[in-house]
């Protein structure tokens, strides 16, 4: 949820910072800014609101004489997504500039303050009240008039100040929103998100809650807020370039939805152990006596990551007869919740930044839970502040909906499934059984998504409607759930996820000739039971697409349209049901000229409340 980058020492500090901001456009992309100091110590600054690719377009050929400069891309959370609230933002006498991400809570009282000490305020925004802090605490060290304020401020932050006052060095600071510093030959770099500068560095220091750092052209020292020295620890990442870049398609979402037989293969390379029937998770030995022990399981998360976490509750209850509560983090966090003596919570995050999801994992710690990670971005603070856990290895996620990831998070849920169940109630046959199908589904994935010319072909059928309805039960219900969420972020369709027997209790109202109902009937327990949901809403003239086992013909009887997937076992089936969904949502959000990989009002990592 907002971009930052910043650059000192390089040249072609602008070339450098928009490339940057369209790196970290995924992260937020309402309006966008930019801000260097030339070589007469003067702070010019542009911004947009829109793309960045309006901001580039704005500034067009414009090559100030600079080599200190940072940017940002903004989700707007307080004020209009405008040009004159976009950052970076400036104090009374325009000496010094800012770029924010996260939010500054007690910003009224401070405004409040600063205004009657004189301070002219231009925006709307949480931010300006820090860079008037920042003027006002202000003696001759910008370092330490960043700090002071710091102390002033309740809230989330990773912040980028730069001063005409001071025109050698970037300071920059993080409370709850990530920020890294890269080494890069001749000059150094910083950035809310590593992919703003793996094209030009793959050595980063992260800094941890509560640190700030001063950067120059050639090395830089980090503090704690409260003035304790931090000793850097050089990580060396692996971004491979092409990973974060479209190759060939045409939408992120398009490309990562392709990638998934891949991303399964990665997420369950070496990890089966077909000899003893069942998961090899590392991350989890150290906790194998509480997972023997545990009678109550938590599994938190926010958007796709939580509907991934409920067919996570569905599979470990089914496989290891554990108790699962799968909970909204928004919820969880404010509702005084109850943790057992015992409990383990998995925060399930692919970005491992999201904010409700972060401090409900800090609330079932402090509550006496073992809290471990099931996360996609290596080293993320959700990876890094949980006691242990799970990488799914899904490679950097762009498209804001996600997908890639979300399957991969359901296969990670099954392998712990399958581990829990071995410790306990699965026997040796059946696990090595599991095992097999898991290992199939890799090619599975493949031929469902081998048939997208067809879901297309659906697509365009439907895309001129305004409402659709989407029915699963058991492991699909969540899959379900996901479809319509797909479709209402990137086509901004209304779409109502629903358990199919529920229908009858209330949305059943809404079936008419109009309504196209995405029904999951593949042939597991209880198909025969959707079948009836099915007659029922045909028998109101509503629009039937099936997504169904292979040679099913029964159903081809009673759907408008059907969708094959292949056979699998119960648990593994939305692994393959989920892809039509994803198909399904990208072609009538293509249809309807949308935004896909950066849908309106919507951001990939959600760091704020
Ligand atoms: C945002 C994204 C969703 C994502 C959710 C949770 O809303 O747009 O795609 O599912 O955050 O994100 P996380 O990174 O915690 O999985």
């Amino acid at each position: 949820m907002c971009g930052i980058v910043g650059s000192i020492g390089k040249e072609d500090t602008v070339s450098i910072l928009i490339k940057g901001l369209k790196r970290l456009e995924y992260r937020g992309y309402d309006s966008a800014g930019i801000a260097v100091i030339d070589q007469k110590g003067l702070i010019l600054v542009e911004k947009r609101a829109g793309k960045v690719k309006d901001l580039e377009n704005e500034i067009g050929e414009w090559k100030p004489d600079t080599n200190i400069g940072i940017a940002h891309t903004r989700w707007a959370t307080h004020g209009e997504p405008n040009e004159l609230n976009a950052h970076p933002l400036m104090d009374c006498k325009n000496r010094i500039a800012l770029v924010h991400n996260g939010i500054i809570e007690n910003y009224g009282s401070l405004k409040k303050i600063l205004a009657d000490r004189g301070h002219f305020f231009r925006t709307e925004t949480d931010t300006e009240v820090l860079a008037h802090l920042i003027e006002e605490f202000y003696e001759g060290n910008l370092f330490e008039a960043v700090r002071q304020s710091l102390q002033e401020v309740e809230g989330t932050y990773g912040i980028a100040v730069i001063s005409s006052l001071e025109p050698d060095k970037i300071i920059i600071a993080r409370h709850g929103s990530p920020l890294a510093i890269g080494h890069s030959g001749g000059g150094m770099l910083v950035a809310s998100d590593t992919a703003a500068i793996v094209d030009h560095t793959n050595k980063v220091v992260y800094l941890e809650d509560r640190e700030i750092a001063q950067v120059s052209k050639d090395n830089y020292k980090i503090e704690t807020i409260e003035k304790v020295i931090v000793t850097p620890k050089l990580q060396i990442i692996e971004t491979d370039i092409k990973k974060i870049e479209k190759g060939g398609y045409s939408h992120f979402m398009l490309k990562e939805i392709n990638e998934q037989t891949q991303i399964i293969k990665d997420s369950i390379r070496g990890r089966l152990d077909r000899e003893s029937g069942t998961a090899r998770l590392d991350g989890l030995d150290r906790h194998k006596k509480q997972l023997i022990e545990t009678d109550n399981l938590i599994i938190l998360g926010c958007g796709t990551s939580y509907y991934a976490g409920l067919i996570g509750g569905y599979v470990i209850e089914r496989n290891a007869g554990i108790q699962v509560n799968v909970e909204y983090a928004s919820e969880f966090r404010y509702k005084n919740p109850v943790v057992r003596k015992n409990s383990i919570a998995f925060a399930i995050s692919q970005s491992g930044e999201t904010a409700d999801t972060l401090a409900a994992m800090r609330e079932a710690s402090r509550k006496g839970a073992v809290c471990l990670g099931i996360c996609n971005v290596v080293g993320s603070t959700i990876a890094r502040e949980s006691e242990g856990g799970v990488y799914i290895h899904a490679g950097p996620e762009i498209g804001v909906a996600s997908t890639k990831a979300f399957s991969a998070q359901v296969m990670v849920l099954n392998l712990i499934s399958l581990l829990l169940g071995r410790m306990r109630i699965m026997s040796y046959d059946e696990g090595k059984i599991y095992v097999d199908r898991i290992s199939e589904i890799p090619q599975k994935i493949k031929s469902v998504l081998d048939e997208a010319d067809c879901i297309k072909e659906i697509a365009k059928l439907y895309s001129d409607r305004n409402n659709f309805l989407y029915l699963g039960r058991g492991f699909n219900f969540p899959v379900a759930l996901e479809g319509a969420l797909k479709l209402k972020e990137i086509s901004y369709v209304h779409a109502e996820g629903y358990p199919a027997a529920e229908m009858k209790h209330g949305p059943i109202a809404l079936i008419d000739k109009e309504m196209p109902v995405v029904v999951i009937a593949i042939k597991d327990s209880v198909y025969s039971k959707v079948l009836g949901n099915i007659e029922e809403v045909k028998a109101r003239k509503g629009k039937v697409i099936a997504i169904a086992t292979e040679k099913d013909s029964e159903i081809q009887k009673k759907a408008d349209h059907v969708i094959y997937v292949p056979e699998t076992i119960d648990s593994l089936y939305p692994l393959l049901t989920v892809l039509p969904m994803q198909l399904l949502a990208y072609y009538i959000a293509v249809e309807r000229g949308c935004s896909i990989d950066q849908p309106r009002n919507l951001a990939k990592s959600v760091t704020v409340e």
